[in-house]
């Protein structure tokens, strides 16, 4: 598997896992889908990762918010980057696939000097709870947010120590 930026020409199925990956957990309605499959806005904004098998298969993709001026940013500490809309296809879930996305924004933001990598999530993404809690991120509920009525986001941080990228 290797991860590397998003191709153009990937853009739609890059869309298409994200919204699959987020449909079964209530996390996708009129307002919410286009968002989700607005990958050209995420790579104008941040930095838009892909990981793909050896067949040239995209599995999953991540967004990196490398600071708070990131249009994408949902944070305002100064030293902070942030993951956002990661999604593993689902026939590809359970693979070892989302940490590694997960680890190369750790790794980037290590490398970028950044002190604290921050996240939300959804309240009915469990799985995404346990991996980011194995990876070490901690709980931090005053990061959480709603972002519309009934809607609650969770926050997580991991705190870095800078220059030390895996
Ligand atoms: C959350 C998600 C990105 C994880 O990606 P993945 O490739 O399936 O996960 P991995 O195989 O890398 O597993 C990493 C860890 O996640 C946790 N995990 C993964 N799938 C899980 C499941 N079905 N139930 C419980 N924990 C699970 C485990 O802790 C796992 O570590 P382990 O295998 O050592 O137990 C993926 O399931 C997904 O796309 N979910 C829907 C969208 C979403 O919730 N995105 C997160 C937005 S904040």
């Amino acid at each position: 598997m290797e991860i590397r930026p998003v191709l153009d020409e990937e853009h739609t199925e890059l869309a298409d896992i994200t919204v699959a990956a987020y449909l079964g957990l209530g996390h996708v309605d009129d307002e919410y889908e286009p968002e989700l499959r607005d990958v050209a806005g995420r790579v104008a904004g941040a930095h838009v990762m892909v990981a793909v098998d050896d067949g040239g298969r995209i599995l999953g993709g991540v967004t990196y918010v490398p600071d708070r001026a990131s249009p994408y940013a949902e944070f305002d500490a100064e030293h902070a980057a942030g993951i956002r809309m990661l999604a593993v296809r689902p026939d590809a879930q359970g693979r070892g696939v989302g940490e590694a996305l997960t680890a190369e924004c750790l790794d980037r933001a290590r490398s970028e000097g950044r002190r604290e990598l921050i996240l939300h999530s959804g309240t009915t993404m469990t799985a995404a709870h346990r991996m980011y809690e194995k990876l070490g991120f901690e709980r931090d509920p005053n990061l959480d947010w709603w972002p519309t009525p009934g809607i609650e986001l969770l926050g997580y941080r991991m705190h870095l120590e800078p220059g030390q990228a895996e």
